[in-house]
């Protein structure tokens, strides 16, 4: 999936109407999210989370009409990661330099293997008007080279989980999940798994039929699609688990009565995060049995947006009046510079750099940072009073 990523911390920028309702459901997350940013102050470099390893596609794997997944093998081998984990990459478009971040698709499994210590795999749908994720899927052939980070992130699955499992996916949310399911499969995990993704129409299913041979083999894994649109499905499909319509309670009941006994890990756009917390608002689920991740955050909503203040960059000469709806990133672009920065949501880390002086206000988490030497995340950040970016 393509990260515009994480999480939970997206709730400072949903309608206040709903931010009630989310809040109770995910208050407890904001800790985990806390701790995420908390490497803006506490690390003082981007190692690990700039793409700095090059990596080889071996093959690719055409999931739908328009989603693709890229199998690569490393120079290096990369760190340990746990299912869920995502990585940045940087390729050249045109002699530009192009920074994402992207779930990994594979199981983790592999790195304990001999065989395949340095392959992963990440799966990425053509978006848009998406300049990354559509070079990718009509220009890189086998053979091409990119370069990664280490894999890191904190929507991730435990090592051995126990217990039961609810996977709630929409779209290509379904990546970081498919890893997750994946390596659980691999490893023999005998938990009790109810998987159920969400899609527009059969011909949108990712991973479909992958999906079915785990259901049809592993009778702990209970597979679910639901579909907007084109509901008879091919006849390949198992009947039994397709679905119709957008998420509710009533059909989550249905199709996990046991819900409030699980854990659930939701990843999927915003609109339909929104809906799911809802939901499970509704149905009093209890909030620290929830990780969730949302590669969409909509910043331009966020109600912490307004301020408008003199932001200085050290490499630049002259003070800038930033405007009232643009973080320190954008002013920073807007200015002629090139700050490293994939996600643009403040997940990868990879645009964190240093404020020597002023205040400034993390529009996901609300936090201020007030001391001169924090390390910010411009892409998420706005200048409350005049500060100086060491950019
Ligand atoms: S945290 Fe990813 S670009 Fe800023």
């Amino acid at each position: 999936m393509n990260i515009t990523l994480n999480t939970i911390n997206t709730i400072s920028t949903l309608p206040e109407t709903l931010n009630q309702s989310l809040k109770s459901i995910i208050s407890h997350l904001k800790d985990h999210t806390v701790n995420d940013h908390n490497h803006q102050t506490t690390q003082s470099t981007n190692d690990g989370v700039l793409p700095h390893i090059s990596a080889t596609l071996i093959h690719t794997v055409l999931e739908t009409h328009d989603t693709k997944s890229y199998f690569f093998r490393s120079e290096k081998t990369l760190n340990q990661y746990k299912a869920g984990a995502h990585i940045n990459i940087e390729f050249g478009i045109n002699g530009e330099a192009v920074k994402r971040t992207y779930t990994l698709s594979s199981s983790p499994r592999n790195f304990s293997s001999t065989k395949q210590t340095d392959e992963f795999s990440i799966t990425i749908k053509r978006v848009n008007e998406g300049l990354a994720s559509n070079w990718l899927f009509e220009n890189l052939k086998e053979g091409g080279q990119i370069k990664v980070s280490q894999p890191q992130g904190n929507f991730v699955l435990p090592y051995q989980p126990a217990g039961k499992i609810l996977m709630l996916s929409a779209g290509s949310g379904v990546t970081p999940l498919m890893s997750m399911l994946r390596y659980l499969a691999e490893a023999g995990n005998r938990s009790d798994i109810v998987f159920l993704n969400y899609s527009q129409s059969p011909n949108d299913i990712i991973f479909h039929d992958e999906l079915e041979q785990l259901s049809n083999t592993h009778e702990n894994i209970d597979i679910h699609f639901s579909l907007e649109r084109d509901i008879d499905a091919p006849s390949s499909f198992s009947t039994s688990s397709v679905h119709k319509g957008r998420i509710s309670r009533k059909q989550l009941s249905s199709i996990a009565p046991d819900i409030l006994e699980r854990e659930i890990y939701l990843c999927g756009p915003q609109t339909f995060m929104k809906a799911t917390a809802e939901i499970l608002d509704k149905l009093k689920f209890e909030p620290s049995q929830l990780h969730l991740e949302n590669f969409t955050a909509d910043l331009s909503s966020s109600t912490l947006l307004g301020y408008s203040a003199e932001i200085s960059f050290t490499s630049l000469e002259g003070v800038i009046q930033s405007s009232p709806s643009k973080t320190i990133l954008e002013e920073a672009e807007s200015a002629g510079l090139k700050p490293a920065a994939a996600c643009r949501t403040g997940i990868c880390r990879s645009c964190r750099c240093k404020k020597t002086s002023g205040t400034t206000v993390n529009l996901i988490t609300g936090e201020e940072s007030t001391s001169a030497g924090d390390y910010i995340l411009p892409c998420v950040s706005v200048a409350k009073t005049a500060t100086e970016i060491e950019l």
